[in-house]
C-alpha cells in the first residue's frame, strides 16, 4: 500500500504558534496535589513543588498553561487561595466531590508557571459568580498598585503586577453538569458584560468565550452563534474541548478521532465567520482549543458515587496505551494544519489527571506514551505550517465511516531550512510513503521517529517498566532528486525531519 504527499514551501497555512502546545492544571484529583505540588515529597522545594515534574514539564515542551479549571473554576473563590495559607478555608469542590484545602493557589501557579517557563491561562468563574469577581481577581493579578486588590497583592509579596494575558471567561457553561449552567443568551450576556469590564481594567487582555463542551452537545453550533452575538466585539477567541473514549476497543474508529476534530474546527470556524459576516465584523476570531485529549471516560461516574467527600483523590489517571500515542499526535497534526485559526491549544490534563505525566504520591514521576509524540511536535514543528494533501488509500471505520489511512502536516523553518514532516498510518498495513520535496533542493533526510501500536496496541508506561513505549528510530530517509520513500509501520505516528 502506498500514499504521496507533496511539501512545497510556497503553500504556507500560518506559523506554528507555540501556544498550540498548551496544558492544562485544574485543582481536580492528583493533577495539583500530588502532581505539581506535594510538601513533604523529597523531590519538593521549600514551597512544595515537585522538581521532578517541572522537570518533565520543560521536557514536554509546553507553552502556556490553562488554569485553576475545568469544572472546578465554575464554583472557585481566586481569593480563597491567596494570602496565608494557614488562614485558607478549607471548601467544598462540588464539581469533583472534593475537599479543596486551598494549600494551592494563584501565587503558588504564578511561581510554578514562572518556574516552568510558561504563560498562564486563567481562568475566571461564571458558573456561580460573576462580573464583580472576575475584576477583582483581574485587579489582584495584573494592577501595578495603589488599589485595594492590587496592594493585597502586594502585602502577599508579589511587588510586580503578572500582566496575565490570556483569560477563559468561564468553563463549559454549555454543560448541564456544570455548576452555574447556562443557557446560550444567558451566558452570551454574562460573559459580553465580563469581558466589557475585563477590558477597561486592563486593555491588554485576550478573552475566551466559552463554545461547546463537545461537537456532539445538542446545544453545538446554536451555543456558539448565540455566545458569538453577544461576545464577538469583546473577545478574541471561541473555545472548544473534545475528548476522545477509546473504552469499547475499537481500535480502527479511534485512531480515526481527528477526523472529528477537523470537522469539528471547520464548523467552529464557519459558525464564527457567519456571525461575524452578520454583526459586520471584519476581524476574524481563532478558536482556543482549550481542552482536548483521549479520555476512558466510564469510569469516572462511578468513581464519585461510590466516595464520600477526600481531599485530592486518584481522579481519572487513565494509563494511555500506545494506541493512544498514536491518537494524540493526530490531533496535535490536526490542530497545526488549521494554524491559521486555531490559536491556542490545552492538552487536558499535565500530571495524574488524563494525563503525560504521572506521578505516585512521595513516589515517581514517570512519562505516559502520548508524552512522546507531544514532546518530540512541539519541539520540531517550528516555522510556519504547511498545507500537505496527502493521497492514500482509506479504511472503514464504524465511528467515523471511510477514513483516511493517512493524516499529516509539516512545518518549515525558513531561518534554518530545517523541515518536519508530521505522519500518522493509521491503517494496520504499512504504508509506503513516496514524498515530493523538490521545491526543497537542499532537503537531505536526517531522521524518522516512530511511535508504532502495531505489535502491541496496548502497551503502556509504568514506573517499572518506564521505556515500553518510546519512540524508535528507523532508518534515516534516503532523498534522492527531491524525491523520498518512506515506511510508516501500521497504526503509527511519525516524524521525519530535513534539514
Ligand atoms: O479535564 C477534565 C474536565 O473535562 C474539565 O474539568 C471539564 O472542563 C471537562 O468536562
Amino acid at each position: 500500500r502506498t500514499a504521496a504527499l507533496t511539501v512545497d514551501p510556497a503553500f504556507r497555512i500560518a506559523p506554528a504558534d507555540r501556544r498550540l502546545f498548551g496544558s492544562f492544571v485544574e485543582h481536580m484529583g492528583r493533577c495539583v496535589y500530588g502532581g505539581v505540588y506535594e510538601p513533604g515529597h523529597p523531590a519538593a522545594d521549600e514551597l512544595g513543588l515537585r522538581a521532578d515534574v517541572l522537570e518533565l514539564t520543560r521536557e514536554l515542551g509546553v507553552s502556556t498553561v490553562r488554569y485553576p479549571g475545568g469544572n472546578f473554576v465554575s464554583g472557585y473563590r481566586w481569593e480563597d487561595g491567596v494570602g496565608p495559607v494557614g488562614d485558607r478555608p478549607r471548601r467544598l469542590d462540588l464539581a469533583w466531590k472534593t475537599i479543596e484545602t486551598n494549600a494551592f493557589g494563584l501565587n503558588e501557579f504564578m511561581i510554578w508557571a514562572r518556574t516552568a517557563g510558561v504563560e498562564p491561562m486563567m481562568a475566571v468563574n461564571l458558573g456561580t459568580r460573576g462580573v464583580q469577581e472576575a475584576c477583582d481577581l483581574l485587579e489582584y493579578a495584573n494592577h501595578p498598585g495603589g488599589t485595594r486588590l492590587s496592594d493585597l497583592r502586594r502585602k502577599h509579596g508579589v511587588e510586580d503586577p503578572y500582566g496575565i494575558r490570556l483569560w477563559c471567561l468561564g468553563n463549559e457553561l454549555d454543560g448541564p453538569w456544570q455548576v452555574g449552567h447556562k443557557t446560550a443568551a444567558e451566558y452570551g450576556r454574562l460573559a459580553a458584560e465580563t469581558a466589557r469590564a475585563m477590558k477597561l481594567i486592563d486593555p491588554e487582555v485576550s478573552l475566551v468565550a466559552c463554545g461547546s463542551s463537545n461537537r456532539g452537545m445538542p446545544t453545538f453550533a446554536s451555543w456558539e452563534a448565540t455566545v458569538l452575538e453577544h461576545t464577538y466585539e469583546h473577545v478574541d477567541y471561541i473555545s472548544a474541548h473534545t475528548y476522545y473514549d477509546p473504552s469499547d476497543g475499537d481500535v480502527d474508529s479511534i485512531l480515526a478521532s481527528a477526523v472529528d476534530m477537523d470537522l469539528f474546527i471547520d464548523q467552529v470556524v464557519a459558525t464564527a465567520d457567519h456571525v461575524g459576516a452578520r454583526l459586520r465584523q471584519t476581524r476574524k476570531l481563532k478558536i482556543s482549543f482549550d481542552e482536548w485529549n483521549v479520555w476512558y471516560q466510564a469510569r469516572l461516574q462511578a468513581d464519585l458515587d461510590r466516595r464520600g467527600w477526600v481531599e485530592a483523590p486518584a481522579l481519572i489517571e487513565d494509563d494511555f496505551t500506545a494506541v493512544d500515542a498514536v491518537v494524540v499526535g493526530d490531533l496535535l497534526i490536526t490542530l497545526l494544519k488549521h494554524a491559521d485559526r486555531v490559536g491556542v491549544a490545552c492538552q487536558a490534563q499535565l500530571a495524574n489527571v488524563i494525563a503525560p505525566i504521572r506521578t505516585r504520591n512521595g513516589g515517581p514521576a514517570w512519562r505516559q506514551s502520548i508524552f512522546h509524540p507531544f514532546a518530540l511536535t512541539a519541539r520540531y514543528a517550528r516555522g510556519t505550517v504547511l498545507r500537505t494533501e496527502p493521497a492514500g488509500p482509506e479504511y472503514d471505520t464504524k465511528r467515523h465511516g471511510s477514513a483516511p489511512a493517512i493524516s499529516s502536516t509539516a512545518v518549515y523553518d525558513e531561518e534554518t531550512g530545517e523541515l518536519a514532516v508530521f505522519a500518522v498510518n493509521r491503517g494496520a498495513d504499512e504504508l509506503a510513503l513516496d514524498l515530493d520535496l523538490r521545491s526543497l533542493p537542499a532537503a537531505a533526510g536526517s531522521e524518522h521517529h516512530t511511535i508504532a501500536a502495531g505489535a502491541d496496541p496496548g502497551a503502556i508506561n509504568t514506573p517499572d517498566e518506564p521505556n515500553r513505549v518510546v519512540p524508535r528510530e528507523l532508518d534515516r530517509p534516503a532523498v534522492d532528486g527531491g524525491r523520498c520513500t518512506v515506511r510508516l509501520p501500521g497504526r503509527s505516528w511519525n516524524l521525519l525531519r530535513f534539514t
